[in-house]
């Protein structure tokens, strides 16, 4: 009787045993087949691709001229651009740190705000340059620089009379125009924003000569800068696996952790993050007020930034050389300040493993303070804000920040299809 009860008793537990081990072996693999189709698709619209770099430059016509990404890589290092003779893009943009600045936490823009030198890694397929979105082309956003009395101090004549007399003979054919520029009778600075009098005594020929040149710097620099793209990350990989049917090699690419991460980054209840951190780039192109900045502080906030976009000279309505598709951006901006206030530009979430510091002004230490941001953050009583709170238990946001590093840890440097 009782050798009975231990032999059933042996091989119940040999069947529970048996189930147990398929169960455990199943489930990893299972919780990577979990996604549904739209899951998928959601997660391929955010799988790195260099796809649009054509189509969101189209107002640069040298972004694949070999010589104009041979002429800006060289500019871009070159200090010889600025006022001092000292600062070069590379100075700020560190390429070891991911075009970063790692040093500085904090570049002013103003007495008032401070702004943080964001990465270039996949800035060409930005719609908007600064964290205000001031510029509306790669090429434009390096014009601004050039001459703005806190980063490179120079002028638009400096910079053009370096340019042809450094490149003008190795660079002949793009630089065919700088034969018409008289660079030797004309004082050393001048531009609308710097020594505007020097500026308005050469004359209305002149002055064009100068700005198209001028222009062909920013082009040329925008079309290195449209080569710095990120890096592969296991988050693609795992995508590509996904799209394949590949459930053993996903189950190989992120642990059960990051995966949760992922998941809580895509659900709209919890977190909402995928409505603006959404694309290739994990940014939707828009602004938004995060709680971000201080009311009553000044500000270099959407709302200034439009007003100073839309004043520029080289904005998409004024500058239009050929066929680039017309300025719907800037005919349909949104520049109502209950929206604009406070709000500043989705930052990718590609860049973040070189940064010192989070958010437009470097105020947030390192990721673990972004998401306890997003979990409480301020809320201004006579203010839009963009967010409400992420309700987040500790082990959630753990799971979220394993995600987020995944996302900036490149696992090859083999270019993008
Ligand atoms: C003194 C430091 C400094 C120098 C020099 C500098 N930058 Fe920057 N760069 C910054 C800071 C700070 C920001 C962010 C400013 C803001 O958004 O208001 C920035 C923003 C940018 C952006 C916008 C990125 C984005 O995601 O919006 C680009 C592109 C860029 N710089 C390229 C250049 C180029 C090209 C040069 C040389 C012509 C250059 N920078 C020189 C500090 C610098
Ligand atoms: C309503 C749109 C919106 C939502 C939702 C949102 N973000 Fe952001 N995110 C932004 C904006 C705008 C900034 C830049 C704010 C600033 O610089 O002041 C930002 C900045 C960040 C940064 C800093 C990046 C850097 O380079 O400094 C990280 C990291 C980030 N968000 C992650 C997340 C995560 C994780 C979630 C979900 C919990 C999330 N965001 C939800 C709009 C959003």
């Amino acid at each position: 009787m009782s050798r009975v009860l231990l032999a059933s008793c042996g091989l119940v537990f040999t069947l529970l045993l048996i189930l147990f081990l398929m169960f455990h072996h199943t489930h990893a693999g299972s919780m990577h087949s979990m996604w549904s189709d739209d899951d998928i698709a959601v997660l391929r619209s955010l799988r790195f691709s260099t796809q649009d770099v054509a189509d969101k430059n189209r107002s640069n016509e040298l972004l694949f001229r070999e010589d104009a990404i041979e002429l800006g890589r060289r500019l871009f290092h070159d200090t010889g651009l600025s006022g001092s003779g000292k600062v070069a893009c590379a100075s700020c943009h560190r390429p070891e740190d991911g075009y970063q600045d790692t040093q500085s936490i904090t570049y002013q823009l103003d007495p008032d705000a401070m702004h943080r030198a964001p990465g270039l890694l996949g800035v060409a397929l930005q719609d908007w340059f600064f964290w205000d979105g001031r510029a509306d082309s790669l090429w434009s956003q390096a014009l601004v620089v050039i001459e703005s009395p806190m980063e490179m101090a120079s002028s638009r004549l400096y910079a053009v009379r370096h340019l042809c007399t450094q490149y003008g003979g190795n660079f002949s054919e793009l630089l065919q125009s700088c034969r018409g520029v008289d660079l030797s009778a004309v004082p050393v600075h001048a531009s609308p924003r710097v020594a505007d009098e020097n500026w308005r005594n050469l004359g209305a020929e002149q002055r064009d000569k100068i700005n198209k040149l001028f222009v062909v710097i920013g082009k040329s620099i925008a079309a290195f800068e449209a080569g710095l793209m990120p890096p592969i990350s296991r988050f693609d990989l795992y995508v590509d696996a996904l799209v394949e049917g590949n459930h053993a090699r996903a189950a190989t690419l992120l642990d059960e952790k990051e995966l949760a991460g992922l998941k809580l980054f895509l659900n709209t209840q919890i977190t909402g993050c995928i409505n603006c951190h959404n694309g290739p780039m994990f940014s939707s192109s828009g602004f938004f007020a995060v709680a971000t900045d201080t009311p009553g502080k000044p500000e270099h906030d959407r709302q200034r930034g439009v007003g100073i976009l839309l004043d520029s000279e080289f904005n998409c309505l004024k500058w239009d050389e050929g066929d680039s598709g017309g300025c719907p951006k800037l005919q349909y901006i949104k520049n109502d300040p209950a929206e604009t206030t406070g709000a500043y530009k989705v930052p990718s979430l590609r860049n973040l493993r070189h940064a010192p510091a989070f958010m437009h002004d470097g105020s947030l230490p390192n990721l673990g303070a972004v998401i306890e941001h997003y979990r409480t953050p301020a809320i201004f009583p006579l203010r839009h804000i963009d967010i409400r709170p992420a309700a987040m238990l500790p082990h959630q946001r753990e799971q979220l920040l394993a995600f987020l590093n995944v996302l900036g840890t490149g696992v090859s440097r083999q270019e993008p299809q």
